[in-house]
This record gives C-alpha cells, sequence and structure tokens, in this order.
C-alpha cells in the first residue's frame, strides 16, 4: 500500500503534483472562470463579506498564512489569520458580514471544529477547506471546498498543505471574480499559472537528490534557522514545523526582516540556515532586501542553504547550498518552494533514525482540545 515507497511520507510527497492538479480540476472553466459550485454561499452573500477569518492549526494554519496574501492582494478584503486554538478564547469581533475559513486536512480538528461553532454562534457564514469527504467540521459549515489530495497517511502533513494552498487561491480568485475586484489581467494570468503548477511541482521532485544528500549532512546538527520574506515567511514557519515533527531537532522559522530585532544573536559559525528567496521579478525590493540578509548571516558564519528561482544569480555568490526551483508569479511560490523542505525534514528524520510516518507524540487528528 506504501506503493513502492519505503513511508507513506515519502509516496505522499511524490503524490503532490497529482493531488494539486486533482484540486483544480472541473474548477477552472474553457474560459479561465471560477466556478466553484459547491461553495453553497450566494454570490450576493459573498459581495457583502466585509472581513474573512482564518482559522485552523498547525500547518493547515501556515496555508491560512499564505491565503491572507492572496485574499488581501485580490480581493483588497482584509484577512485575519488565528490559531484556532486562541480565537473564541479572546472574544473575536464576528458579525453576520464576516466569513469564516476553516482549513482542516482531517475535519476532526478539535479546537478548529470549536473555533467555528463559535463563529456561527456570532451570525457569522463558515466556509470549510477540508480533504476528509463527511468528515464534523464541513457537515458543521455553510459550504464545504474540498481538496482532492486523497487519504493523507503519514502524520506529518505534505500533500494536503499543498492542495489547502490550492484551495485557498480558488477561493481568493473566486471571490475576486464575484465582486469583481481587480478582476482582470493579472487574475487571468494567475489562472493560467495555476493550471500549470502541478508541472511545476512535478519538476522540483525530479531534482530533490542534493536536498537529501544534504540532509544527510546535517544530520548531527542541532539547530536549522528557516528564513523567508512575504508568502516565504509561512513558508519558513513550515519548513520548520516539518523539522521539529519528524527531525527531533531545534528549529525555528522567522520573518527575515526581524532578523536584527533579535534572532541574528543566535547565528555562530557553521550554523545551518535555510533561506528562502522571493522571485527577484516582481516585488523586487523584497529579493535585494533578502539577498543583503543572506550576506549578513553569512558574514557571521551561517551555512546558507538559499532557494531561489531559477535565473535568480543575485543569490550565487552567497549560497552555500543552492536549491532551485522554478519561476512563478510571487503568490504562488509556496506550491513549489515548500516541496524541497518536506523532502529535506523527510531524509534528515530517517538519517536520525527516526520513525517517519509516526512520529513520537504525535496523532493524525487531534481531536481533543
Ligand atoms: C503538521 C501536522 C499538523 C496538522 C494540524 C491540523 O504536519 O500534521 O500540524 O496540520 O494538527 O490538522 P488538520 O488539518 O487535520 O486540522
Amino acid at each position: 500500500e506504501k506503493g513502492g515507497y519505503d513511508y507513506f511520507m515519502l509516496k505522499e510527497i511524490a503524490e503532490q503534483p497529482k493531488a494539486v492538479a486533482d484540486t483544480l480540476l472541473g474548477r477552472i472553466d474553457a474560459a479561465g472562470s471560477l466556478t466553484l459550485d459547491e461553495v453553497r454561499i450566494s454570490a450576493s452573500e459573498l459581495r457583502e463579506v466585509d472581513k474573512v477569518v482564518i482559522v485552523a492549526c498547525g500547518t493547515a494554519f501556515h496555508a491560512g498564512l499564505i491565503a491572507k496574501y492572496a485574499i488581501e492582494h485580490w480581493t483588497r478584503i482584509p484577512c485575519e489569520v488565528e490559531l484556532a486554538s486562541e480565537f473564541r478564547y479572546r472574544d473575536p469581533i464576528l458579525g453576520a458580514r464576516s466569513l469564516v475559513i476553516a482549513i482542516s486536512q482531517s475535519g476532526e480538528t478539535m479546537d478548529t471544529l470549536m473555533a467555528l461553532r463559535h463563529a456561527r454562534e456570532q451570525g457569522s457564514k463558515v466556509l470549510a477547506i477540508c480533504n476528509t469527504n463527511g468528515s464534523t467540521i464541513p457537515r458543521e459549515s455553510d459550504a464545504v471546498l474540498y481538496t482532492h489530495a486523497g487519504p493523507e497517511v503519514a502524520v506529518a502533513s505534505t500533500k494536503a498543505f499543498l492542495t489547502q494552498l490550492v484551495a485557498c487561491y480558488l477561493v481568493a480568485l473566486y471571490l475576486g471574480q464575484v465582486r469583481g475586484t481587480k478582476w482582470g489581467d493579472e487574475i487571468s494570468a494567475v489562472i493560467r499559472d495555476l493550471s500549470h503548477i502541478s508541472g511545476e511541482v512535478e519538476r522540483v521532485l525530479e531534482t530533490m537528490e542534493p536536498v537529501r544528500a544534504l540532509a544527510r549532512s546535517l544530520a548531527s546538527k542541532d539547530t536549522v534557522l528557516f528564513l523567508g520574506r512575504h508568502v516565504g515567511y509561512p513558508v519558513a514557519l513550515e519548513g520548520a514545523l516539518k523539522l521539529k515533527e519528524l527531525a527531533y531537532m531545534h528549529a525555528e522559522g522567522f520573518a527575515a526582516g526581524e532578523l536584527k530585532h533579535g534572532p541574528i544573536a543566535l547565528i555562530e559559525e557553521d550554523l545551518p540556515v535555510v533561506v528562502v528567496v522571493p522571485s527577484p521579478r516582481g516585488r523586487s525590493v523584497l529579493h535585494d532586501k533578502i539577498v543583503s540578509n543572506i550576506q549578513e548571516i553569512r558574514a557571521r558564519g551561517a551555512r546558507t542553504i538559499v532557494i531561489a528561482e531559477e535565473g535568480d544569480e543575485a543569490v550565487v555568490p552567497y549560497a552555500d547550498h543552492l536549491i532551485r526551483i522554478p519561476a512563478t508569479p510571487t503568490l504562488l511560490q509556496p506550491l513549489v518552494a515548500t516541496v524541497p523542505l518536506q523532502v529535506f525534514a523527510c531524509e534528515l528524520a530517517t538519517a536520525r533514525g527516526n520513525e517517519v510516518d509516526q512520529p513520537r507524540n504525535l496523532a493524525k487528528s487531534v481531536t481533543v482540545e
């Protein structure tokens, strides 16, 4: 049932191109518009939405953090993202015009379920993004957009994450379409790029051997840091979470702009630091800033592991290890940038003799608060 792979996690990482394609299937029509008939919240209700609030836990929360960038950019609706376990305890401001999005692979996570119940009690509409048909979270929501990752068996979430991102992009684009905000060339171009993205994920998977070798060479390290900016920041958080779960290593993700506000004090000789570099096209200011961050940490001894777009030559002089990913629009970059981090964590776990599919102390679905 592992289809020739040693671990379910490896199989699920390899299934990502298909999972991404399946989640897009039937949702973009020939004319390039979105048809999300399953989202049973009417267009007129969606036009009234004045705030989006995303609630989720763990990896699904990281998908939500990325969704915020897409939703605010494409729809201009303010969007908050909150850990489901914190949400209802702070008496959040919600109303009939708030759209709450609950993201959950299992559909059974108690923290997320309690957050969505709280939102519905306040009169808000809840849209679930979920991978498990008929599970509790979609059953208790007003509408559901299913991700089509197929069953995810390994405790550490991989393919579900990529499909959560796809679903979030679809919701963001759909909101933009329904409301007519910024609906133009940029959005049409993104939809076109989304329909090719599964091939790009496949290309990343074909180039992972050096990432595995690098991971094995770091097996005796204690700490790995991850830096990113913009949507690369949640990707850094996700890379760190995967490493904690699987390799039982100390790992932290930071927004690169925060370095000088504290974390740079952690940099010491030969400390591995993974940096997710934004595209040099588009938001090139961010690109240039992160290149300076890489220079700063390298000058202090860090071993820099740089994830950068093909053709980005500016990073070459400062990268001790360079991991190439295909060029994508900035907002879609997490779909390709996360993959090497999953492979990295999985290989480190194996090298350290850990149980990849069943990390210690963790359960696949967390049904207690
Ligand atoms: C990380 C991981 C967890 C889950 C979290 C939410 O690899 O698996 O952080 O993402 O427990 O689970 P779901 O998505 O089922 O609500």
